[in-house]
């Protein structure tokens, strides 16, 4: 698998939100590393500790961001963020460690999970930005 990369397609024109994008990919990437290399077991736990508090700092971020500039579709896209938050990060990390095939199940997860949630900011995006955000 290729690593990710935040390509022009995904970028959506808003710094903060770009900037978390881009270190959410860089965790994936290196997560993946951490898999293909069969590095120590405690840095993949610590990773994916990582990116699970990155996703809650960046869902906040957001949903600060459409409270601001009153976005309409806030509860929708609030619950989004809970739902896939609930389903991708649903895994006992110390488990992981004696299971290399459902690790690599949890990084296509957590590949296309990403993608999808930045596909899912689009609108969000576009909005802010009418509104002034950068
Ligand atoms: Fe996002
Ligand atoms: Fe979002």
């Amino acid at each position: 698998m290729r690593p990710l990369k935040l390509t022009p397609l995904l970028q959506l024109n808003i710094r903060v939100i770009d900037d978390q994008h881009q270190q959410l990919i860089d965790m994936i990437n290196q997560t993946q590393d951490i898999l293909n290399h069969q590095e120590d077991p405690v840095a993949l736990v610590q990773i994916l500790n990582q990116l699970r508090e990155l996703t809650i700092l960046h869902f906040t971020t957001e949903e600060l961001l459409m409270k601001k500039y009153a976005y309409p579709d806030l509860k929708n896209h609030k619950s989004q963020h809970d739902i896939s938050a609930q389903k991708t990060f649903d895994f006992d990390g110390a488990a992981l460690m004696d299971d290399p095939s459902a690790a690599h199940s949890l990084l296509s997860l957590l590949r296309s999970w990403l993608l999808t949630h930045i596909s899912e900011d689009a609108e969000m995006a576009k909005f802010l930005r009418e509104k002034g955000a950068e």
